[in-house]
């Protein structure tokens, strides 16, 4: 029987379209998970979307949209992505699944009603009008980090969970498997910045927000995120907290590994190994956090038209390419780099000129001197068990790179054979064999083994690159062979190469493809601004939400400039019978002495707030465009002060 693999990535928040940067962690597993495939592994494969949250929450309402509504498109884009990509997932969880949501309620009472959670208060700084509690790291010089007011010391109940009494058997677990973290580095980090000083109780649950998983037993609270989201791996593969688990489950649990970025290596390396000590469930038996892809000249921001996106990229590369070029930027235990150049030279120099055109020149050289028909000639050289010699000890050198989840360096010694096999035309010279018919047999044994020497490298290639491998060998007339298989060299009798092999890769010019780049970021611009002119930023609002606000015409009588303040200006708005202060950061746009005698519109029913000492009564209507002009709105003709506006 197959042995089983289960392998997972982290699950992505659906906060957004995922970068280039998250994409990567589903090609690298999906290139881990293809490999122990051909190792003959009966792998299970599990990615999926992390949808619950305040932030998600947030950015939804933002949208004008229901929670449900958003992270539905959402995770719909990401699951489009992996799948242009080459994302091989044998499932795809989304932790708003009911099956899911079911099974972590189950888990939030089963380690209730063993002890391990316990209902308790969370101390903190409350914002009245944000509704938001904050703790005394997050605030911003004592105030609320959002906006800036005054908060008050306040008590919420909460659930929380005891990490301290399971940190002395994580400890001891380290210690028992050291393989257990990837890189070993992070390791100590863990024992000694987390574990050792000791673990504080753990808030396992929300009453702040909505977007969440209820406790079923007391619904004013929804599960923590993270207890959600990590559960993802043992509920996607059919556990049951009553007990009931699936042979699946049985057969798959535990992982054999979790691929995650570096920055969440906490969460699974003390959180999640807790979490299933107290559900008496074994431990995973590796977690891998990966380093970065990171964007050179620093981070990715929509507004600045820089953020790579796979799908961007795929429409210039090919779905390969990028695969290959994200594979082979990070070297482990290091962040990789991409940018547009970066990649246009990496795929010209290794896939169009190393593997391109062995692959070309071969196919060429066959069909040129004996119509595309390979066979062995039977007339060997010494040379030949040089290039055997390295074409046969890739497999192992593969392999061995990979079982240390070392891709990028696994990569290169596929290469190593590919600029092994040209450099061995270079020293058979094909060309000059082909002038004399006497050197016929030698000539087909150099293909031969040239034939011999890329389908074997193709093979290994597979895992990495599917189509391109698949593609490549089948111009040769052949399929990629099994990794069993591959420990032979001269298994093929004889085949017959295509008459017109099409360009496995092609090569880029790096102007076209900044042309391009170029293109992608004024389109990446002006789709961030027209969400923002669309207002798809606010959510939609119904008449008696505007009702609410009651705005009227004003007369400024007076305005000065506030002392404290180079923003704000003090003004005096007469309003019908009745005169008010309002307090405006409109300084750096009017000065005080043309505003004097000017109508604008103000709301008057705004709770009154202290800015720089003064009270103001209210709020003046103001535009701004794009660059931070202000102008200030007026009736379009004029009308007396105190007429209502709706
Ligand atoms: N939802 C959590 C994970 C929960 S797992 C139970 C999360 N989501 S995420 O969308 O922010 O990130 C998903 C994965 O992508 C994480 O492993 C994260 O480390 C990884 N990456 C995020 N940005 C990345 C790069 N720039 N480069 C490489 N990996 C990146 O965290």
């Amino acid at each position: 029987m197959k042995e089983k693999f289960y392998l997972t990535t982290a699950i992505a928040y659906t906060s957004g379209k995922p970068h280039i940067g998250n994409t990567y962690e589903a090609i690298l597993s999906d290139a881990i998970a293809r490999f122990k495939r051909a190792e003959g592994y009966d792998v299970f494969f599990q990615t999926g979307t992390d949808e619950h949250g305040q932030k998600i929450e947030e950015k939804a309402k933002a949208a004008g949209v229901t929670p449900k509504e958003y992270v539905d498109k959402v995770a719909g884009e990401i699951k489009g992505i992996w799948d242009l990509v080459g994302v091989s997932y044998d499932k795809f969880i989304r932790t708003t699944d009911k099956d899911h949501e079911l099974q972590i309620q189950k888990i939030f009472r089963k380690l209730y009603e063993q002890g391990d959670i316990y209902k308790g208060k969370y101390e903190g700084w409350y914002c009245t009008p944000c509704e938001s509690f904050w703790t005394e790291s997050q605030l911003n010089d004592g105030k609320c980090p959002d906006c800036g007011r005054e908060v008050k010391k306040a008590e919420e109940e909460a659930y929380f969970f005891k990490m301290s009494k399971y940190a002395d058997r994580l400890i001891k677990y380290y210690e028992e498997h050291p393989e257990f973290i990837l890189p070993i580095s992070r390791k100590n980090e863990m024992l000694n910045n987390f574990l050792k000083p000791g673990l504080t109780d753990l808030c396992v649950s929300r009453s702040s927000f909505k977007w969440g998983i209820p406790v079923d037993f007391d619904d004013r609270h929804v599960v923590y995120v993270w207890l959600d989201a990590l559960s993802n791996y043992i509920t996607g593969i059919g556990y049951d907290a009553d007990g009931n688990s699936t042979e699946q489950f049985k057969k798959l649990w535990p992982a054999d590994v979790h691929i995650i970025g570096k920055d969440i290596i906490r969460f699974h390396t003390i959180y999640w190994p807790i979490f299933l000590m107290a559900l008496g469930l074994p431990l995973p038996k590796k977690v891998y956090g990966h380093g970065w892809l990171l964007q050179e000249g620093g981070k990715m921001s929509k507004s600045k038209g820089n953020v790579m996106y796979a799908d961007d990229l795929v429409s210039v590369f090919g779905k390969d390419a990028v695969r290959y070029y994200v594979l082979t930027a990070m070297p482990q235990d290091n962040d990789g780099v991409i940018s547009w150049e970066a990649m246009t030279e990496k795929i010209n120099a290794d896939l169009a000129n190393v593997l391109g055109n062995l692959v070309n020149r071969t196919a060429a050289m066959s069909n040129k001197y004996f119509g595309g028909k390979v066979e062995d000639g039977g007339v060997s050289e010494p040379v030949d068990e040089d290039l055997k010699a390295v074409v046969l000890a890739a497999y192992g050198k593969v392999k061995k790179k990979m079982d240390d989840y070392r891709v990028s360096d696994a990569l290169e010694e596929i290469f190593t054979l590919f600029r092994r096999a040209n450099k061995y035309i270079d020293e058979t010279e094909p060309w000059k064999l082909a002038k004399d018919e006497s050197n016929f047999g030698r000539l087909k044994t150099v293909l031969y083994n040239l034939t011999e020497s890329i389908v074997i490298g193709l093979s290994l290639l597979y895992p990495f690159l599917p189509d391109s491998a698949v593609k490549g060998a089948k111009q040769f007339g052949l399929d990629v062979r099994s990794f069993g298989e591959l420990g032979k060299f001269g298994l093929l009798k004889e085949t017959t190469v295509s008459k017109e092999p099409e360009i496995l890769f092609n090569r880029f010019d790096i102007k076209e493809v900044t042309a391009k780049a170029e293109e992608i970021a004024a389109k990446q611009v002006a789709a961030n601004e027209k969400s923002k002119e669309n207002g798809d930023m606010k959510p939609q609002i119904g008449i008696e939400d505007f009702a609410k606000i009651e705005l009227k015409v004003a007369t400024v009588v007076a305005c000065e400039k506030l002392e404290k303040s180079n923003k704000l200006l003090k003004l005096s708005l007469k309003i019908g019978e009745e005169q008010r202060t309002v307090v405006s950061g409109i300084a750096k746009a009017y000065s005080p002495e043309y505003m004097v005698g000017k109508k604008l519109v103000v709301i008057t029913n705004l709770k009154p707030a202290k800015l720089c000492g003064v009270e103001s009564q209210g709020m003046i209507l103001c535009a701004e465009n794009k660059d931070g002009e202000l102008s200030f709105l007026s009736p379009e003709r004029d009308m007396e002060d105190g007429s209502e506006i709706f």
